[in-house]
């Protein structure tokens, strides 16, 4: 048995792919949990999609967040955590992160467009570590494509079987609201944006006439059709398998007009994995082991750039984190210990006293942490799970202001330790090269080291596109590679050799000609 504070944490992420819907959705769960009163009390976290130079566009985006990073709340007897993840696709690095700290995911589909290219990318990043999935399918009161089309397209390009909790009735203008099918009852769509409201009926099945009450019976036999052939594809909900991030359980609602929010809240306070154990380089890590344990997924900036001072996030693993004692940050060999740790509940930031499993806390850091860094009591560990992936863009950085070298190279190393973008170091001549999904990424690298750093730096795009970390069971064979491909090797932060590359056929030329050599897409691989 777990101990009952670890039992009742519930920490998870609301993804989706841009504007199907994850703000609305996050705002109407911290609704329906009484952890805000009205709706738009969480602001959008989103940088504006159309301009990417809009520098004050990024101080907001930054300012949000803070705030939002955590959004804690309590729900029948559980304490909830969200974890928030940016919106602006050039942040996905950031969000490949956040996940590696929840122990299951919401994820958003708008009906209108189905799945896209953001909701295959977090997807592939959940099966990387069979995090548990829950559907929402979003915005029913839009014409859309039909319920079993986008089944099959989920099913189909997300490559996970599907279980249907509920079952639309119409849709767009028609949609008249949704049956449960596990507890046989209808749940009537009005449409109210503002507060929470529940109309549900009752019914004994789906021959029950009091449906005729509420539906033409034109409907109500469409209904019966659909559920039936819906309960012979898909079966009944096995939470076990969905736990194993095999199963998704499927919702349809419409977040902006609160309706089906109840119905999936409801469902994931019941099935939603507790905080589960931990991989760490040397050992699992067991929730309910006595010594604390934590590690760092998020580093956050301090809005003031007269203070250096960050935040960095602290997913707890184990054991019991308490304010001012001692612990050990591994990677540095040194006790530390913090004065102010926050807690988020809702959007309010408190200092937190304890803090258990699932939970995270805010550290004050003046430079101490990476992106990875695990405390622990005194146990050398280093959690698994945070890789980093290939980027997309690859520019060398070029000093404009020689005065400022110090500078600029403390900027580009604290930015990247934040995980603002990844460093790659080149020779010859130490030349450093700024891997990133997006050009956001270096608008704000450029805005952050004048004002913070006032270091000022100019980058010269290279024809890089990916990059494959590079290793070998034969040391020697690895060392003459990456000889022989000087030119195309860098090292990451960690001091490992990362190939990079114009396109996937030189890769495949490359790895041809290089049998002995393992190309790999993330940092992390066993
Ligand atoms: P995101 O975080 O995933 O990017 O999406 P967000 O919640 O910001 O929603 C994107 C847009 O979709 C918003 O409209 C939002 O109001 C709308 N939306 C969310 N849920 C529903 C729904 O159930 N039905 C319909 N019809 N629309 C929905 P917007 O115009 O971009 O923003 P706003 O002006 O409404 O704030």
């Amino acid at each position: 048995m777990l101990h009952p504070e670890i039992e009742k944490r519930k920490t998870f992420a609301i993804i989706s792919h841009p504007d199907a819907g994850k703000t609305t959705l996050t705002e109407k769960f911290l609704l329906f949990g009484g952890a805000i009163n009205t709706a738009g009390a969480v602001k959008r976290n989103k940088a504006n999609q159309s301009n990417t130079s809009d520098f004050m566009e990024i101080e907001r985006q930054r300012g949000i967040s803070v705030a939002t990073s955590v959004m804690g709340f309590e729900y029948s007897g559980k304490r909830i955590n969200i974890l928030d993840t940016p919106g602006h696709k050039d942040f996905a690095e950031d969000t490949y992160r956040t996940l590696s700290a929840v122990d299951s995911v919401v994820l958003v589909v708008d009906c209108v467009k189905g799945v896209e290219e953001q909701t295959e990318k977090l997807m592939s990043v959940c099966r990387m570590r069979n995090t548990p999935v829950i559907i929402f399918i979003n915005k029913m009161d839009r014409e859309g494509k039909e319920a079993f089309d986008l089944l099959d397209e989920i099913e189909d390009k997300l490559n996970i079987s599907l279980c249907p909790q509920s079952w639309p009735i119409g849709q767009g203008h028609t949609f008249k609201g949704v049956y449960s099918i596990y507890h046989n009852q209808l749940n009537l769509f009005h449409s109210d944006k503002t507060k929470v409201t529940d109309s549900v009926v009752k019914v004994n099945d789906l021959n029950d006439d009091a449906l005729l009450d509420y539906l033409q019976e034109k409907e109500v036999s469409t209904l019966k059709d659909e559920t039936e052939l819906v309960n012979g594809v898909y079966g009944d909900l096995d939470v076990s398998l969905y736990k194993e991030g095999l199963l998704a359980p499927v919702f349809f609602g419409s977040a902006i007009n609160n309706f089906g929010i109840k119905e999936l809240l409801d469902t994931f306070i019941e099935i939603a994995p507790s905080p589960r154990h931990r991989e760490a380089e040397e050992r699992d890590v067991l929730v309910e082991e006595k010594n604390f344990s934590g590690f760092v997924f998020k580093i956050h900036a301090n809005l003031d750039p007269k203070h250096r001072d960050r935040i960095a996030f602290l997913r707890i693993c184990s054991g019991k984190f308490e304010r001012n004692k001692f612990y050990y940050h591994t990677r540095q060999d040194k006790k530390m210990k913090f004065a102010n740790p926050m807690d988020f509940m809702a959007n309010e930031k408190s200092l937190v006293e304890e803090a258990w499993p699932g939970d995270v806390v805010g550290l004050y850091d003046s430079g101490n942490f990476k992106i990875g860094d695990t405390l622990t009591e005194g146990e050398k560990l280093q959690f698994k799970g945070i890789p980093s992936f290939s980027p997309a863009i690859f520019k060398e950085v070029e000093n404009m202001d020689p005065m400022r070298t110090k500078q600029l190279e403390k900027g580009i190393e604290q930015l990247t330790d934040e995980g603002v973008a990844q460093l790659f170091v080149m020779q010859p001549g130490n030349r450093k090269v700024i891997g990133a999904v997006g050009e956001l990424q270096f608008e704000v690298i450029n805005f952050r080291l004048e004002h913070e750093y006032g270091a000022k730096c100019r980058f010269r795009t290279l024809t890089y596109s990916r990059s494959r970390w590079v290793t070998s069971d034969d040391k020697k064979k690895l060392d003459e590679f990456v000889k022989r491909k000087q030119q195309h090797i860098g090292t990451d932060k960690e001091g490992n050799p990362v190939y990079l590359s114009d396109n996937d056929f030189m890769i495949e030329m490359t790895k041809r000609d290089y049998p002995d050599i393992d190309f790999h897409t993330t940092s992390e691989h066993k």
